[in-house]
């Protein structure tokens, strides 16, 4: 911090401690409680407002303010912390006798006169992380390493919008010091969300959340985590003086009231019997949770027992993980066969013998790359396991080696497209191979057309991928700019293509012609252009198709846009094919028009919303509104519903909702919460119009 040799005004000062108490409370409520009272956009109107202040005044910020979240440079290498205190792991076990084994050990080491009674919760399959908290304040945090020392990662931590900077409510009681333990973990639907993105800029994907979560938390660079949205649930403490704790139970509680995200799935057990049947509830919501849990754990709830009871080679003695049985099959490959992507990059994919995982019946599964098809030495006609976990694209894990017969076959190297036969390079830097054709080879033309007129670029309703095939099999669309100019006639020749499917297809690319100038950047299939980098392009250069774009190192002054980005983007715009394709596009009068403003500021972005009941409008509009303003629209009503919106004679739906607490909201509440602005000043709490979910463990109004 600078000294600017003058003392900031007392009405700064405070105005900034101000804003500093809203942002902090705002983001409580919208990470950690899930029930947001003002929009986005007067969200960052204050944080905007208190970034002025704080570059007016530098020596007025402080590591705890909300500015202080998106991180700044990156970091070249990560420092050691150590644990003050160890931490250490659990035993586990797969089976419920030895809960009951458990139990009685207990019990017995502590003496049948006392009653022990036990937490039971939910196993969260992430990364375990301690934050340390100083009089109440964020001071920094680090991976559990060997569980004596572990790396640290204090900018990534403070990106998670569910890690408080500060304890609420904010007072001077704040204890010394508080070590607090907690797992960081991806929401199944934003890792399905990332491997979208990585698939379109034809990067490796992750296999599973964890995984996920914990490469995003060892990035050197905060930027790139802060877009990965991780949240963060607590459930033990360390090192602390100045506090303490008397039970788990207890302990969970007061973590919550501090402002931690503590999971609601938590359950007292007094026996065996009790432990297990909880440890079965639990089970039972596993494909319900927006996150992954691979098991639960079984705590002894007093402290003091739990002191009494101590470690036993690394591990308490008081705890136990139950782990759930893995959703994993065993099935055979009958076939492996080569995916060719818009990109070129290749991917091996297994069909096998059609096999029920985790009540889904699956019959294909990604091998992620030959890399990994070969590590694993999995071959055609090999019996292999397969697991689905959640959500998430099935996998092959391994080879049964012990069932081979001997007429198993080994899948080669790629050398050729097995499309169009042109040459496979092996990216230098990867574990990717690559067809070389580019637009010349028919999957890679296929695939960009049909990306090109998916619902996130241009959105022609009707271009799907078999109309894409046959249009580029029959010869009759060369590059995408030919879409532009099909007729009724060419296309009536079609297999399967009525004259009414020809006529709403023509009317759909007319309309698709004034489409958002990032959708049409982002439609184009620049290399590690995804949606988001197309919108940070066209923001910083907004007439790059007119005047093409700045050099790359005027590219990379752009936040978020690095050397191999602006690398990329300068390659299209300088490839002659490339410009007379766009040329051609413009010529046809296709006209993009001002870009689409950033997710962020639309008042839905991510809620999901689901319809019951007659409305005022027709449904679909409705429905495109919501669409706009970033929502989703599904038709069953789920705990992940953020909102039912209930019309005239609503069905089921209503009282489903009322029964998982989901906020019910009617037209006119719509129309709020789409026009934040009209409903008055920023502060003014949306919560009271809407229907109020009852009272729960969870929220802790003071
Ligand atoms: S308590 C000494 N509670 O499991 C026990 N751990 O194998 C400290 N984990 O490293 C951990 N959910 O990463 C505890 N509710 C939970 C947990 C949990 C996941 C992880 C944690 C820990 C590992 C122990």
């Amino acid at each position: 911090m600078k000294e600017s040799g003058h003392h900031p005004p007392r009405n700064i000062i405070q105005k900034i401690a101000s804003l500093r108490d809203k942002l902090h409370e705002h983001n409580y409520r919208y990470y950690v409680l899930d029930q947001p009272v003002i929009s986005d956009a007067a969200y960052d109107a204050m944080l905007k407002e208190l970034e002025r202040l704080e570059k007016q005044y530098p020596e007025l910020v402080t590591p705890d303010s909300p500015t202080q979240r998106v991180g700044t440079a990156p970091l070249d290498s990560f420092n050691r912390i150590e644990h003050r205190v160890p931490m250490f792991s659990l035993s586990n076990t797969y089976d419920t006798r030895e809960i009951i084994d458990f139990e009685q050990r207990m019990q017995k080491l502590i003496g049948d006169e006392q009653k022990i009674t036990y937490v039971v919760e939910p196993k969260l399959d992430g990364l375990a992380v301690e934050l340390v908290y100083e009089r109440g304040i964020f001071v920094r945090g680090s991976t559990r390493g060997d569980g004596f020392a572990g790396e640290d990662i204090t900018l990534n931590l403070k990106t998670i919008g569910s890690l408080p900077l500060r304890f609420r409510p904010r007072s001077e009681s704040a204890p010394e010091r508080v070590d607090i333990r907690g797992e960081v973990v991806m929401p199944r639907q934003e890792l399905e969300a990332l491997n979208r993105r990585r698939a379109e800029e034809g990067l490796p994907l992750f296999a599973n959340p964890r995984n996920a979560a914990a490469g995003s938390l060892r990035q050197l660079d905060p930027r790139i985590t802060a877009r990965r949205r991780l949240d963060l649930f607590c459930y033990a403490v360390g090192y602390h003086e100045g506090v303490t704790f008397t039970s788990q139970w207890q302990l969970l509680s007061q973590l919550e009231s501090w402002g931690f995200k503590v999971t609601e799935n938590r359950y007292l057990a007094d026996s065996g019997e009790e432990i297990i049947a909880r440890c079965q509830q639990i089970e039972n919501l596993r494909n319900q949770l927006p996150y992954d849990i691979d098991g639960t754990v079984i705590k002894v709830n007093s402290l003091a027992l739990q002191q009494q009871l101590g470690e036993k080679s690394r591990s308490p003695r008081w705890a136990i993980a139950y782990k759930f049985k893995a959703q994993e099959e065993t099935t055979k490959i009958l076939d492996i066969i080569v995916q060719v992507g818009r990109t070129g990059a290749l991917t091996p994919v297994a069909i096998m013998e059609p096999v029920r995982v985790g009540g889904v019946e699956i019959s294909r599964a990604t091998l992620h790359n030959f890399d990994d098809l070969h590590h694993k030495d999995i071959r055609i006609g090999d019996h292999v396991v397969v697991k689905r976990a959640g959500d998430v694209i099935p996998e092959v894990i391994a080879p049964i080696t012990a069932l081979r017969t001997g007429t198993e076959k080994p899948f080669p190297l790629p050398t050729r497209c097995p499309v169009c036969g042109a040459h496979v390079i092996r990216e230098p830097e990867g574990i990717i191979y690559r067809c070389t054709a580019g637009l010349s080879c028919p999957a890679q033309l296929t695939g960009s057309i049909f990306h090109f007129g998916s619902k996130r670029a241009m959105d022609i309703d009707g271009l799907g991928m078999k109309l894409v095939e046959q249009l580029v099999g029959k010869g009759i669309i060369k590059d995408i700019a030919d879409l532009y100019n099909l007729d009724a006639e060419t296309l009536a020749g079609l297999e399967r293509f009525g004259e009414k499917s020809a006529r709403n297809l023509l009317e759909a690319i007319e309309a698709s012609k004034h489409r958002p100038l990032n959708r049409f950047i982002y439609g184009l299939g620049i290399r590690h252009v995804g949606e988001h980098l197309a919108r940070v392009v066209v923001q910083h250069c907004p007439d790059l198709l007119i005047s093409g774009p700045p050099d790359p190192d005027t590219l990379m002054n752009i936040p978020e846009i690095g050397p191999q980005v602006a690398q990329s983007i300068y390659e299209f715009f300088r490839e002659k094919k490339n410009l007379s394709v766009i040329r051609k596009l413009l010529d046809y009068g296709v006209d993009p028009q001002p870009p689409e403003t950033a997710e962020k500021s639309q008042p839905l972005a991510g809620k999901r919303l689901v319809i019951t009941g007659t409305l005022s409008q027709p449904r679909n509009l409705v429905k495109d509104r919501l669409e706009k303003a970033g929502a989703r629209v599904s038709g069953t009503v789920s705990p992940q519903t953020d909102y039912l919106l209930a019309g005239k004679n609503p069905g089921s739906k209503l009282e489903r909702a009322r029964n998982l607490n989901v906020n019910v909201i009617s037209e006119t509440e719509l129309e709020i919460l789409l026009n934040p602005s009209s409903s008055g000043s920023e502060t003014q709490p949306l919560l009271p119009l809407l229907e109020q979910q009852p009272e729960t463990e969870k929220s802790h109004e003071q």
